[in-house]
Formats: structure tokens, C-alpha cells, sequence
């Protein structure tokens, strides 16, 4: 089962091109001569065996298009890594040849007609040989000269990946830029809007989106990473390098350990992406991602379409828009757009109806690019300048008017935190509009207080089924009791999964484990929405807090937990709990917040989340995985007792399994374990690792990603680790528990945080274990191993960043559907 909040659907399936594995005649050799050219199913192969050249048709291409492609041998799975005739498919791979001719190597069509070219224009004097090497490069050079020298290759003419070896390079003579431009989607390898290239003035790398707009800047080159990429300082097999010289500056890269297969693709989805294969799950890992969420990228949606990074499909169509027939999301082929259902009546002479067009209000928007500013004095003007040009689409009001002239591209829905936007007022035809009022339009989340205040005061029909359901529960309470986080997990994953493709309806009432209130309770715990009880704007809809007098005893008092839902007619409305006192990160990264949380307060809720994840761990039949544990992700309550929070990425092993693989590794850097981020196994072990994370960071009031304090450490943990080998334990202490603190407990603290985070997850303890020892039932603790991720002075794949706030924890959501 796959539980995910946020996945990128149409990325994962297309991370490089994967194609089923065929067995093709190989010539058996690495090299096309001007006898011997390639056609057909013949293919050359690297002398090393890395590499595979020759015809393929892309995976689910309904066509039978041929392109000439570069592969791995290796991987068990095609992925391609390069393609000659990018546009220009054959049909009929028999009755075309890839040749050498006239000084270039050619690849003829059907009718013999050529359709790719090198396009050299100096001939040279010896025979040409097209030689494929083993390092993914495939050269066009003299065959007789014994030459180094090649007069083509295809490192300076990459199409979508970038392999160790090649370059991404700026040409200071020509002015010309090597790009790798993304796919157009998954079966098409024509080029694609999204281009990344080198901007060699800041030594940089940005991506485009339709050759012009610049979207991404990864942010100067330090000499070890992209200062805005540091997760690249997680990569412990990469040697990057920038070089510059009066020719022509390049970016290159090459492997520690060569027998690694790892590349850089300019994905469809718009996003670079690291990737290394896993040939133990036979899948591609993907080591970072950037932009690292998916509406970053430019006009992901096309054209008046919506793109909002809480929902599961990130992209749907304004109000009164629906998807053009041509438009492809599930191909991730995003030019494509929305269209408008029913046509403005702007310009429409023959108006029989008298019904002008009107505004639909999107509330808490970014804005689309390229609006224009008329100089009027107020929003009715504004309105009325809009409704009177045809070619307006949209106004927006703020300290001037704004009116927007044709397609709207890279609109965005904020979340509720977010107050950079403002409201946008989409011109619609009238009939548009009373299709379903604003008021009813989107889902409102309600946050309940008093939960654990237990009186059942039972109002509703509904809320006395799911009583009866409770009692009838009880009989079984021992079997439920197991099945209890499961099915949790479950209907909370399965509601947002509803809600996200539109499709929760009353009718699912049955379906769902989850308890059901009517609108009229809900309108009485709200004091009839007012907006006193709002908390704001969410990705859903409107936010409201409310009191209910409902009597459930929630599953488990550290976790928290969606409560329960409402559906009448198009009024949607989810129940969480409400959490007064925001999340753990809050208070202790923050020098003054973090006097609020003196020792006794975080021991407490050090034992707390160890409890809460033991809930978790514990069940024999059934184990989640929560794999994103991390500090934001720890709600305090009322009285300051830890609950941990979103269930987005976990995951449930089954009976007796302790381990499970992913290809899809998700979670956050910093707090995901080394066998998680390099092989994707997951385990309870690696929710150990983030729970000593986020312990040492309560002990120490320090974040772990993001680190520095000295040369010999860049991390929490090694630094951790060092005053721990130095016996400088106190050292690491946050210095506003100075008051407070237990020496002793903090030292236990410390040693059980240290022996979470070992290396080996079998070094590592249970939580059970990691209860018994907080609890002082065990009084000699082992000693701890050394940390994995301890990067000392000797490996220089860490980074130094002076800007730890922009390191910020992302939760990298890469599952797939
Ligand atoms: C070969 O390419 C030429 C030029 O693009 C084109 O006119 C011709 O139709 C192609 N032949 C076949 C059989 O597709
Ligand atoms: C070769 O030149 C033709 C015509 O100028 C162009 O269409 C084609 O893209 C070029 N091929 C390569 C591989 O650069
Ligand atoms: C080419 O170089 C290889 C070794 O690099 C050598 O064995 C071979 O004899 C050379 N051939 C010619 C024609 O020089
Ligand atoms: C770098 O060059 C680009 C144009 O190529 C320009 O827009 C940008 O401002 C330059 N940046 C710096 C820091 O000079
Ligand atoms: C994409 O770029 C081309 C020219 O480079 C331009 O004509 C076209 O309008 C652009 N498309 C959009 C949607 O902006
Ligand atoms: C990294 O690459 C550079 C340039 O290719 C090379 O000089 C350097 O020795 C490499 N570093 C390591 C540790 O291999
Ligand atoms: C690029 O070339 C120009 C002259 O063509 C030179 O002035 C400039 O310094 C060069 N840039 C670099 C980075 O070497
Ligand atoms: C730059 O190009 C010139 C002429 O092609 C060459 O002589 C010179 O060695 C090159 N410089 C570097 C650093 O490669
Ligand atoms: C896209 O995928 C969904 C479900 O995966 C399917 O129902 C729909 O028909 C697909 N649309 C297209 C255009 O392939
Ligand atoms: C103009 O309006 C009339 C009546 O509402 C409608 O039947 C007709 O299709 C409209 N024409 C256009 C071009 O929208
Ligand atoms: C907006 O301005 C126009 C002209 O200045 C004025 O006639 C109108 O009453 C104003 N409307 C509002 C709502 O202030
Ligand atoms: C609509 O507004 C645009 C931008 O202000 C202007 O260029 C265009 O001429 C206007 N069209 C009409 C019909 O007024």
C-alpha cells in the first residue's frame, strides 16, 4: 500500500526513460565504419560493456517511432541516456542506416534521405570510425591516425542527461551554451520546455522554461556544491568541478567509484534530478531534485491552469476551464492547458440574454507573469476596464489595478502562511459562475479543540452510528486495538486521496473508518463559520477552529490524527485536531522561543515521541514506518505534549517484516538514515535514526542539516560525536537549559541519541529499548559506534554554509502513484 501526501505523480515513472528490456543482435563490436553501419536491431556496445547504441522506440509510444539511442548495458532496465534524431523518428528501423558518409556520420531515413547529420563541414583526410566509449561518449574520429582527437562527440552535443565525463559547458567564442533540454514527454524525446544551462557570469546553473524565462538558479558554485543545493553535500560519490578559461567555462563531473551508475536528467517534470541505480530493487534512486517542489517549476500547468503543491495532482483547471483534449498530464506533457468551457460573451454583437461575462474571485493567489497596469482609481474601474476589452482575462485590485491580456500562465494557489498573493478575479461567462457559488466551492478544514476533554454529547444520526460502531468495536477490542493505527492510517490517506481528485462524496460515508459529523454540528462548533473562529486560508479552503462536544478517545495521545469529516452536497469539510502551540522547530531553533522549553519539558517530550513511534513500531502484525519524522513535524499541545504529525509518507510493513525497499526515496535530508537515502531501505531502524536526530537536536537546540560549528565537523552529529570521543558531553547543550538541566539525564540523552543514529541500523536500539533506557530501567548503556554521515576534515564531500535558514527542511515527496 502506498500512503503518500505528496507525491509528484508524473515524475517518478519518467525519472530517466525507461524502456522494457529487448535482446537486440549486437555487431559485437563498439565501432560504426564506413563498411560497416548500423541498422535494424543491430546495435554496437561499449568495449567495457557500459553502453548500448542503436534503434529503439520509446516505451508506450502508440507509434512505432525509432530513434537512434544511447543506453545503459548494464542496468536490467533500458534507461536512455542519449538520442540522435530527437525530432525526427524513422518509422521502419530495417530500410534506414546510420552510416558514415561524406566526412560525417549520417543517419538516413526510408528513402535513403538523411535525417540526422553531424554536421561537420571540414573533411577530413583519414577513414572515419564512429566509436562508442566506455564512458557513455560516443565519438566520430580519423580511424587510421591513432588519434586522440575527435571531431565529434556526443559529451558536446548531450540531450537530456548530463553523464560523469561530459560537460555542461559555455562557450566564450562562440557565446553558444550546452544545454541538456528535457524530453517533451514520456515518449516523445523531442526537446522539451525546460533547458538547464550554465550562466557562466555568476557560475551557476539555471533552468529555462521555453528558451527564455529562468525559473531555477542553483546558486554559485562554492568549489563543493551549489550554495542553494545542500543536499549535494549528502552525495558522497560525486566530484564535481568548474573550470574557466579564456575558451570556454565548463561544469564536469566524475564518479569515486566508478562501478557507481549515476547521472543528471533534465526531467520532464522540470526538475534536475540526481539519480543512482539500485540494482538490488533494479530501480533509479533519486539523490536530490530541484526546484525541489513541483509549482516552482514555470507554467507547470500550462496555460489557465492551477497549480497547488497541497493537492495530490498538483495541477487542475481554473473555474470554468477543463482540460484541452490535447492536454496530456498523465505524459506530463504540460503545454497543453486548459481551455474554457463556455465562451466569453465579450464582442458578441447578437447578445439575446443580455448576460454580460462576470468575475469568478480566487482569493490568496500568486499572480500570472506579465499583467499590465492601467491607471485607474478604484476596483469597480478596474472591473469595468477588464469586462470592456475583449482580450482581458483577468483583473486583480490592489494599490493599482492589474489586468492581464491573454493566456495566464504560472498562476499558483498559496497556502494559508503564505500572504505574498493577493485575489485574482478570472473573467468567466456568466452561466460559469452559477454553476456552483464561491461559497461552496472549496472544502474547509475545521481544527477541533477539547478532543481529550472525553464527554460524549451525541447530536447527530451519524455521530450515533459511529457510536454503535464503537460499542460494537469493544467485543472485539484486542484484534481492533492492533488494527487501530492501520486503519487510521488508511482512512486518512484514503479521505485525502478523495478530496484531492475532487471525488469524496456523501456516498463514501460507508467506506471510510472514520467518523462522520453533520453540518449542523459542525455549524453550532464554528458559531456558524463566523470569522472569529477562521484561522485562515488553506490549500483546501478556509481553516476554522471549533469546540465539539464529542467524546471520542483519540488513538493515541502522541499522535495526532485526522477526527473525522463532514460531506453535505458540495460543503466538504475535514476535522483535525488543533494543536494551540504550533510545532517543535518552532521553539527550539528559535533563541528566544526555546526559554519556554526548559529540560523537564524536553525530556518530556523526548519520552513522548518516543512513545508516539513506539505506538507505531510496536504492532506485530502490522508496522508503520513513519519515514519522515523530523522536528516540524512534531505538535505541541495545550499542556506542551509532543504529537507527531503527518502521516503523509508512512508506510506499513506487514507480518514479521522488518525491512521493505523503495525506489522512491522520500523523507527529509537530515534526518533520513544512510541506508534509506542510498539503497531506499527502510526499516524501523531508519525512523531510530530520525528519532536520534531530533533528540540530539532538543538536547542541543541546534538543527542538523545546515550545520557548522568547525572544520572537523559539519554536521549535529559529528559534531556530536566529537565532543562525545572528547568527553566534552555539556558542550552540546543548548545553552538556555543552563538553569534547568539534569547532568545526568542529559547525558543519557545524549549517549541514547548517538546510538540511533550508528551506522548500522542493528547497532541501533528499538524504541522499546530507547524507552526502557530513558525511563533509568536500563542503567549501563552500550557505548555508542561512530555516526553514520560523520564527515570529518579527511572527506570533503560536506558543506560549509553560512546560510543555515535557507537549508531549511524540505520533506523531499517523491513517492510515485
Ligand atoms: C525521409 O525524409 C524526407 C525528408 O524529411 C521525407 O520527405 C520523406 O518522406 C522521408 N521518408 C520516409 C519514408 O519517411
Ligand atoms: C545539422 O544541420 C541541420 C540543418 O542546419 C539541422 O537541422 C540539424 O539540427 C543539425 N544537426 C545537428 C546534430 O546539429
Ligand atoms: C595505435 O595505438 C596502440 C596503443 O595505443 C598501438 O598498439 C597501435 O599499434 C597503434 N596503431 C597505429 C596504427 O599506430
Ligand atoms: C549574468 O548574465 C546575465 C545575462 O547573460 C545577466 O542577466 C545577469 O544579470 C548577469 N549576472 C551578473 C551577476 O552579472
Ligand atoms: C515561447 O517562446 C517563443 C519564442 O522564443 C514565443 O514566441 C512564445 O510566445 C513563447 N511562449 C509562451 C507561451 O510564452
Ligand atoms: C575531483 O576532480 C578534479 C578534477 O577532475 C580532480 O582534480 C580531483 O583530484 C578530484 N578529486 C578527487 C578526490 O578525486
Ligand atoms: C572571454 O573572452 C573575452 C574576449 O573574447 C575575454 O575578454 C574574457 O576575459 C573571456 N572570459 C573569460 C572568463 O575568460
Ligand atoms: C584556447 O584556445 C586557443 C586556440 O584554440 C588555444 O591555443 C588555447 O590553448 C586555449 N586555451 C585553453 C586554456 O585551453
Ligand atoms: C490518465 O490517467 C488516469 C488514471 O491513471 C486515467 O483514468 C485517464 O484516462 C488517463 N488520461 C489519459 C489522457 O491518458
Ligand atoms: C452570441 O450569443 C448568442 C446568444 O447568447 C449565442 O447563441 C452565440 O453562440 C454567441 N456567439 C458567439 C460567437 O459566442
Ligand atoms: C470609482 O471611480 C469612479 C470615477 O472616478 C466613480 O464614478 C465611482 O463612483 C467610483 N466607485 C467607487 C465604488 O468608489
Ligand atoms: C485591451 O487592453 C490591451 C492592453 O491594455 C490593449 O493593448 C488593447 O488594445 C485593448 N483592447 C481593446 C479592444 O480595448
Amino acid at each position: 500500500m502506498d500512503y503518500k501526501k505528496n507525491p509528484w505523480p508524473m515524475m517518478l515513472s519518467f525519472l530517466f526513460i525507461c524502456l522494457s528490456l529487448n535482446n537486440h543482435p549486437s555487431l559485437g563490436v563498439d565501432t560504426i565504419s564506413a563498411d560497416q553501419p548500423l541498422s535494424g536491431d543491430q546495435t554496437i556496445i561499449s568495449n567495457g560493456w557500459s553502453f548500448e547504441l542503436g534503434f529503439f522506440t520509446p516505451d508506450k509510444s502508440p507509434r512505432s517511432n525509432y530513434y537512434i539511442g544511447m543506453w545503459y548495458k548494464k542496468n536490467s532496465r533500458r534507461t536512455i541516456v542519449w538520442v540522435a534524431n530527437r525530432e525526427t523518428p524513422v518509422s521502419n528501423r530495417f530500410s534506414c542506416e546510420l552510416r558514415i558518409s561524406d566526412g560525417n556520420l549520417v543517419l538516413f531515413n526510408e528513402s535513403q534521405i538523411p535525417i540526422w547529420s553531424t554536421n561537420l563541414s571540414s573533411t577530413s583526410s583519414g577513414p572515419l570510425e564512429a566509436v562508442l566509449l566506455d564512458e557513455g561518449n560516443f565519438v566520430l574520429r580519423d580511424g587510421s591516425a591513432n588519434s586522440s582527437k575527435l571531431l565529434w562527440q556526443s559529451f558536446d552535443n548531450p540531450t537530456h542527461t548530463w553523464l560523469p565525463g561530459g560537460k555542461i559547458a559555455y562557450n566564450n567564442k562562440t557565446k553558444q551554451n550546452v544545454q541538456i533540454i528535457s524530453w517533451k514527454n514520456s515518449e516523445d524525446p523531442a526537446p522539451g520546455p525546460f533547458a538547464l544551462e550554465l550562466q557562466q557570469n555568476t557560475s551557476s546553473f539555471i533552468i529555462r522554461w521555453n528558451k527564455s524565462v529562468p525559473y531555477w538558479n542553483s546558486g554559485p558554485w562554492d568549489g563543493k556544491i551549489f550554495s542553494w543545493v545542500p543536499e549535494m553535500s549528502r552525495n558522497y560519490f560525486t566530484n564535481v568541478s568548474y573550470v574557466s578559461n579564456e575558451n570556454e567555462s565548463y561544469m564536469t563531473y566524475s564518479l569515486y567509484d566508478p562501478s557507481i551508475i549515476s547521472g543528471f536528467v533534465m526531467d520532464i517534470s522540470g526538475q534536475i534530478q540526481q539519480l543512482s541505480w539500485l540494482e538490488s530493487t533494479k530501480q533509479w534512486n533519486l539523490l536530490w531534485s530541484q526546484p525541489r517542489t513541483q509549482c516552482e517549476v514555470y507554467a507547470f500547468c500550462g496555460p489557465f491552469g492551477l497549480c497547488n503543491q497541497q493537492s495530490l495532482a498538483f495541477c487542475s483547471c481554473l473555474q470554468g476551464f477543463q482540460a484541452t483534449s490535447s492536454n496530456n498530464w498523465n505524459l506530463s506533457d504540460f503545454s497543453a492547458g486548459c481551455a474554457r468551457k463556455t465562451s466569453l460573451q465579450c464582442g458578441n454583437d447578437s447578445l439575446a440574454n443580455g448576460k454580460r461575462d462576470e468575475f469568478w474571485e480566487m482569493p490568496n493567489m500568486k499572480f500570472p507573469d506579465h499583467p499590465q497596469t492601467v491607471a485607474v482609481g478604484n476596483s469597480s474601474e478596474c472591473e469595468s476596464t477588464c469586462l470592456n476589452n475583449c482580450s482581458c482575462t483577468a483583473y486583480a485590485y490592489g494599490h493599482h489595478c492589474s489586468i492581464w491580456i491573454g493566456d495566464l500562465l504560472n498562476l499558483k494557489q498559496l497556502t494559508s502562511s503564505d500572504t505574498s498573493g493577493g485575489t485574482l478575479y478570472l473573467k468567466l461567462a456568466t452561466s460559469e459562475l452559477s454553476i456552483s457559488p464561491p461559497s461552496k466551492k472549496r472544502m474547509t478544514l475545521l481544527l477541533i479543540s477539547g478532543i481529550t476533554s472525553a464527554i460524549v454529547l451525541c447530536a447527530s444520526i451519524s455521530m450515533c452510528i459511529w457510536q454503535r460502531k464503537m460499542s460494537k468495536r469493544k467485543e472485539n477490542r484486542q484484534i481492533n486495538e492492533r488494527n487501530q493505527a492501520h486503519r487510521m492510517l488508511h482512512s486518512e490517506s484514503h479521505v485525502q486521496e478523495l478530496i484531492d481528485l475532487g471525488e469524496l462524496k456523501e456516498e463514501d460515508e460507508k467506506g471510510l473508518d472514520l467518523p462522520f459529523y453533520d453540518l449542523e454540528s459542525i455549524r453550532v462548533a464554528t458559531g456558524n463559520f463566523s470569522d472569529e473562529n477562521k484561522l485562515g486560508q488553506g490549500g483546501y479552503g478556509p481553516v476554522y477552529k471549533g469546540k465539539l462536544p464529542s467524546g471520542q478517545e483519540i488513538a493515541h495521545r502522541n499522535l495526532v490524527r485526522l477526527h473525522g469529516y463532514c460531506i453535505e452536497g458540495s460543503e466538504k469539510i475535514l476535522l483535525y485536531e488543533y494543536m494551540p502551540n504550533k510545532s517543535l522547530d518552532f521553539f527550539i531553533f528559535d533563541q528566544k522561543q526555546s526559554m519556554s522549553l526548559d529540560w523537564e519539558m524536553r525530556f518530556n517530550i523526548i519520552l513522548g515521541i518516543a512513545r508516539g513511534i513506539l505506538y507505531l513500531h510496536q504492532d506485530s502484525r502490522l508496522r508503520i514506518i513513519h519515514r519522515d519524522l523530523k522536528t516540524s513535524n512534531i505538535l505541541l499541545d495545550h499542556k506542551m505534549n509532543p504529537k507527531i504529525s503527518d502521516f503523509g509518507l508512512a508506510r506499513i510493513v506487514g507480518d514479521r517484516q522488518s525491512e521493505a525497499i523503495t525506489s522512491k526515496v522520500a523523507g527529509t535530508y537530515g534526518y533520513m538514515s544512510p541506508e534509506y537515502v542510498i539503497d531506499g531501505i527502510f526499516s524501523i531502524k531508519s525512523d531510530v535514526f530520525s528519532f536520534g536526530v531530533v533528540l540530539l537536536e532538543i538536547i542541543s537546540g541546534k538543527r542538523n542539516t545546515g550545520f557548522y560549528k568547525s572544520e572537523q565537523a559539519m554536521s549535529l552529529l559529528g559534531y556530536a560525536w566529537g565532543l562525545w570521543t572528547d568527553n566534552m558531553l555539556m558542550d552540546l547543550m543548548d545553552e538556555t537549559l543552563q538553569d534547568t538541566c539534569i547532568a545526568d539525564q542529559f547525558v543519557k540523552c545524549l549517549n541514547i541519541g548517538l546510538l540511533c543514529v550508528q551506522a548500522n541500523p542493528s547497532d541501533r536500539p528499538t524504541l522499546s529499548i530507547v524507552i526502557k533506557m530513558l525511563d533509568g530501567e536500563t542503567v549501563n548503556l552500550p557505548t555508542p559506534k561512530r555516526p553514520a554521515f560523520f564527515i570529518g576534515r579527511d572527506q570533503s564531500s560536506s558543506t560549509s554554509s553560512n546560510k543555515p535558514e535557507s537549508i531549511n527542511e524540505v520533506t523531499n515527496s517523491l513517492e510515485a502513484r
